[in-house]
């Protein structure tokens, strides 16, 4: 799981690739590295760390034709040696590559017995062997030749040493996309790293031959094909942290507009195509914070629709076996529409019939391109890796997509409760400075809530653990006792969410069994509390009023707070934890 920028542009080239690689560190930020070919020699650069540690090392250059590489390592540690861009050969040829060689392994073995030395970790280093252990008169033959031989997964660009101005690439179940103006040519993970215009999207198998003259695309066979540039389609272009010390602070303070943006959006919903659904079961899918707006939106269905709703993982479903007919709807939520588990759940739906809706941030994202419907998450660029504000909309786009299945009646209301909760969700921007100064030396937090609190709870505890390194765990509130209240030492944290009156006593109750054994309590519900709460707990957070099914909207915000504050008193950069990436392009 990486992101690959490569770019041809007379005059230099190494802004473009740099330039490029910030903007998708989104795919993994571990390490770092750069080509920079000038004449017949390749100049590689690596770091460990972001972009800008790369960016101080990379001179000024000229050169034509660079290619670049920011990772999330998958095979070896995260050091220098095993940071791309790999070579081959006698450094003949050098390559950058996001996926995974499956059969790297056997490949190696193979390729060792021919007297190829490896001399790094990664499954990459097949791929530059069998680039370098050719010497076809066309080297797009070399990339043909070699690509028969891999297993798995790989978008990869590639220089040859020998080669004037030219980058090779290829792809197969990895994102890859080129784009060709009189200036510069480029290929990378995701066309933001272009100027805008139309690009090309590579399909499995393609290879792609950019130089300075033109751009050029083979079956891979290396037979020329002739390929039609896909529209231009908006890209939501990042902005900076403005006023904000980090993106995550930025992007909750983003929630109620993302969420009064979404609510017009979804005004378009198109009615005639939904009302053809025709289906007795739902299926929800996602991964780690999208699995959980699943949790919720399958809530959702089970209560207004009266149908069968699961949530599942991804990574579950798609080896799974869950049955399928054509008269389920799966629906796929993903901020970044580039999750690779998704995108194979929904190949798996689709090939078992399935009737399917895709839920994205990422309107030019792979998992668009695949789903039968589509709808826009409209939270706006998200970069921090913890998702927050893609949450919300998430959570809020599912009710709406409930109530309008249910009916154009009910969907307007909830339009209009949307729109309502975007302002109410203002006087929730708290000081949480204290609570978070109490949590934050810690080693365990325990988030305990009912029904729809309890997905709250999780969501709550994946924000805090990604983030802050404390072991958090969310538990249904009536299973404390069945094994976790043995956890329960003199001052352990237990966060109690509670917006549900029809479960408040009991969520209460179990909460006060942990107090009992030594807890800290902490209450986030929807009413103000009773003076016996005020005893019990260390800190009640009262949320404003709203309808009942949005109150996981409202409870989420003040624990994205906590996680943040949390995160920056313990010295960690919220934005970047460690081992993380905000989208996960390999299985
Ligand atoms: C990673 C991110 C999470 C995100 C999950 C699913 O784990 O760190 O924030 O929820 O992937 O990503 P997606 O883009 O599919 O929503």
């Amino acid at each position: 799981m990486c992101g690959i920028v490569g770019a041809v542009r007379a005059g230099g080239s190494r802004n473009d690739v740099i330039r490029g690689l910030k903007l998708i560190q989104y795919r993994g930020y571990d390490s770092a590295g750069l080509c920079l070919k000038e004449k017949r020699d390749l100049q590689i650069f690596k770091a460990k760390g972001v972009i800008e540690k790369l960016d101080e090392k990379v001179p000024a250059s000229l050169a034509t034709v660079a290619i670049g590489h920011t990772r999330w390592a998958t095979h070896g540690q995260v050091c220098e040696k095993n940071a791309h861009p790999i070579e081959g050969g006698n450094r003949e040829w050098a390559v950058v590559h996001n996926g995974i060689i499956e059969n790297y392994r056997t490949m190696t073995d193979e390729l060792s017995g021919e007297g190829v030395v490896f001399k790094t970790d990664t499954d990459t280093e097949v791929i530059a062997a069998l680039l370098a252990l050719n010497n076809f008169s066309d080297p797009v033959r070399n990339i043909a030749w070699a690509i028969k031989k891999l297993q798995g997964s790989y978008a990869f660009c590639a220089v040859k040493k020998e080669e004037d101005n030219v980058i090779y690439a290829a792809r197969f179940k990895s994102p890859l996309y080129a784009f060709y103006s009189g200036d510069v040519a480029m290929i990378a993970s995701d066309p933001v790293c272009f100027p805008k215009g139309d690009y090309f999207k590579l399909e499995d198998g393609e290879i792609c031959k950019l130089s300075q003259e033109k751009i050029e695309f083979f079956d891979a066979s290396g037979e020329p094909i002739e390929k039609e540039a896909s529209p231009y389609k908006k890209i939501n272009y990042i902005a900076g942290k403005g006023e904000f010390e980090h993106f995550m602070l930025k992007e909750i303070y983003e929630t109620p507009d993302a969420i009064r943006r979404l609510a017009i959006n979804f005004m378009n919903l198109d009615f005639a195509k939904l009302n053809k659904l025709k289906f007795d079961k739902v299926k929800l899918i996602g991964c780690g914070t999208a699995y959980h707006s699943c949790l919720i939106g399958a809530s959702f269905m089970r209560s207004f629709l009266r149908v069968e709703a699961e949530a599942l993982q991804a990574s579950e479903f798609r080896y799974g076996s869950f049955p399928i007919s054509r008269r389920t709807l799966a629906i796929f939520v993903s901020q970044s529409g580039e999750t690779a588990d998704t995108i194979a759940a929904l190949e798996k739906a689709k090939k078992k019939g399935a009737k399917t809706i895709c839920l994205t941030n990422v309107l030019h994202s792979s998992l668009a391109e695949e789903g039968e419907m589509v709808l826009p998450i409209s939270a706006g660029p998200e970069i921090a890796v913890a998702s927050t504000k893609a949450y919300s909309c998430q959570v809020a786009a599912l009710y709406m997509l409930t109530m309008a299945l249910k009916g154009e009646k009910h969907f307007y209301k909830s339009i209009k409760q949307v729109q309502d909760l975007s302002r109410t969700l203002k006087s929730l921007f708290i000081n949480m400075s204290e609570f978070a100064a109490d949590i934050c030396q810690k080693e365990k937090v325990f988030f305990i809530g009912k029904g729809d609190d309890y997905v709250t709870a999780l969501e709550g505890a994946l924000k805090l653990k990604e983030i802050s390194y404390i072991n958090c765990n969310a538990y249904p509130a009536g299973e404390l006792k069945h094994g976790v209240l043995a956890l329960i030492e003199n001052k352990t944290p237990v966060i109690v969410i509670a917006t549900d009156e029809k479960v408040y006593d009991k969520t209460m109750n179990s909460a006060l069994e942990a107090k009992s054994r030594g807890a800290k309590l902490y209450l986030i519900s929807n009413k103000p509390p009773k003076a016996c709460e005020l005893e019990s707990f260390e800190m009640c957070l009262s949320l404003p009023s709203s309808p009942q099914p949005l109150r996981n909207i409202l409870a989420i915000l003040p624990l994205q707070l906590l996680s943040y504050n949390v995160s920056v008193l313990r010295g960690i950069d919220p934005d970047k934890p460690r081992n993380l990436a905000k989208s996960v392009t390999v299985e």
